[in-house]
């Protein structure tokens, strides 16, 4: 039996699960391995607080960064800040010759070209199965299992958060005020959190990660286009349903002329594709490559247990050595792509306008879209409202963003215009 040194930095829940399933589990880790995890060194910011393990039987460091004075294998960073503390663990205990794991997408997601290169250049992992969509084995699917496919584009639900407050809505016809009120009360975000979740940033952070493995990309937060969920309504969720699309965060990343296009936005998505049926708290991602049409994995994309199983998958990776390479591919062979112009995207849009209770409206607008060569697929009847603003919904074809978004502006100048023009791109399938 080999044993395997590791020091934990921070028990919180992620932590904390991890030591839980390591007592749990070490007979059954021991029956189907040939190593013994040791557990060398604990730390977080207060050694007396009330946890769901009895910690007293692991040596107690003050500063994490005093595992670095240990012989451990390898320090396991579950703090979670996006520079500080967890950064300075991160790449001295690289430099120190341990290998690494770590949940922290927002810190791989921003300092991870850095952080890669100097596990490379000290032969040396750093893990991350934990860091996007909590327990699917998405990193090692990519990096191990499909390693010789060529992906082609790369979809997912990856915020659980998000994905529970629209699927509240349309379940629960619940206003977005009160759905995310919900989700915090149950503790699925806090209003710290809130902003990364909602505001689509932790969906990116995992999107950075997700597509440097698919497309061998130089890790670059920067080319992400960001859009988060605050502006949708619960009448859009409706129209949605009525036009036969659900709305979810999606984050998509793909190589389009030679450069990258990665995005996380809300998206209208028909009911046919798989993503459309994953609800609550679920993470799911497709994965589409030249030797497979649809590769879809769903899953519990957070908790302690769930995310607990990803690190200690990394302990068992590292010592079975499956591929040196942390980001799957040879880090020099990475590739700095340009970011693809979004107003060059072509896709099909759902619109809400909303307007006053006049008449000529709906024409008037069409005329603008006719101007512009802009086909309509759909307008949705709404029924009238007395004294309210009158929602116009309308899908359209396959647009050039940048046409439909100089149309918009025109059209948001009408004074019969009483809001800016909700924007959602749509996914029919066909594209
Ligand atoms: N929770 C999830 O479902 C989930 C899923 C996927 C990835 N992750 C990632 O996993 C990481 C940990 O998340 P979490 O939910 O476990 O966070 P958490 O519950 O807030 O725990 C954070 C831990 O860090 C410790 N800490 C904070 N400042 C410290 C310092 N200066 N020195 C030492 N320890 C310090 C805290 O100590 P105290 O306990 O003493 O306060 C706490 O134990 C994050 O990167 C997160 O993004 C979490």
């Amino acid at each position: 039996m080999k044993e395997i040194k590791i020091c934990i930095a921070g028990l919180g829940n992620v932590g904390s699960s991890v030591i839980q399933s390591l007592v749990d589990s070490k007979n059954f880790i021991n029956l189907k391995s040939n190593f013994n995890i040791n557990i060398l060194g604990i730390s977080a910011k207060n050694k007396n607080k009330k946890r769901i393990i009895d910690i007293s039987k692991y040596e107690w460091f003050d500063s994490p960064l005093d595992f670095l004075n240990t012989d451990c294998d390898i320090v396991i960073e579950l703090i979670g800040e996006e520079k500080g503390l967890s950064y300075d663990l991160v790449k001295n205990s690289l430099k120190n010759g341990k290998h690494v794991i770590t949940a922290n997408k927002a810190m791989l997601a921003k300092n991870g070209s850095e952080l890669f290169k100097l596990a490379d250049q000290n032969n040396k992992y750093l893990l991350y199965e934990a860091a996007v969509a909590g327990g699917i084995p998405i990193i090692k699917t990519l990096k191990n299992n499909i390693t010789l496919n060529k992906v082609k584009k790369i979809s997912g639900i990856l915020n659980g958060t998000t994905n529970y407050i629209l699927t509240m809505m349309e379940h629960d016809n619940l206003s977005f005020d009160k759905a995310i009120s919900i989700a915090q009360s149950k503790g699925y975000t806090s209003p710290s959190e809130s902003e990364l979740d909602i505001g689509g940033l932790d969906s990116a952070h995992k999107l950075t990660i997700l597509s440097s493995l698919c497309f061998g990309a130089e890790i670059e937060f920067k080319n992400n286009y960001i859009t988060g969920i605050s502006e949708i309504k619960y009448e859009d969720i409706k129209n949605a349903k009525n036009l036969g699309y659900k709305i979810k965060l999606i984050s998509e990343s793909l190589i389009v002329n030679n450069k990258i296009f990665s995005i996380t936005s809300p998206k209208l998505i028909s009911m046919n594709n798989p993503l459309a049926s994953v609800d609550g708290v679920l993470n799911a991602i497709n994965i589409e490559t030249d030797q497979l049409e649809s590769l879809f994995l769903e899953g519990e994309g957070a908790g302690g247990k769930a995310t607990a199983s990803s690190v200690i998958s990394d302990i068992n990776e590292i010592f079975t050595n499956i591929n040196v390479n942390s980001l799957g591919f040879k880090i020099n062979n990475l590739t700095k792509y340009t970011k693809f112009e979004l107003s060059n995207l072509e896709s099909p849009y759902y619109l809400r306008i909303m307007t006053q209770d006049i008449t000529g409206v709906l024409s008037k607008i069409t005329s603008y879209f006719k101007d512009s060569n802009i086909s309509v697929e759909k307008i949705l009847q709404l029924p009238e409202t007395k004294d309210k603003p009158i929602p116009i919904i309308i899908t359209t074809h396959k647009v050039k963003t940048e046409t439909l978004l100089k149309s918009l502006e025109q059209i948001e100048k009408q004074s019969f215009v009483l809001d800016k023009i909700i924007v959602i791109p749509l996914d029919n399938g066909q594209e």
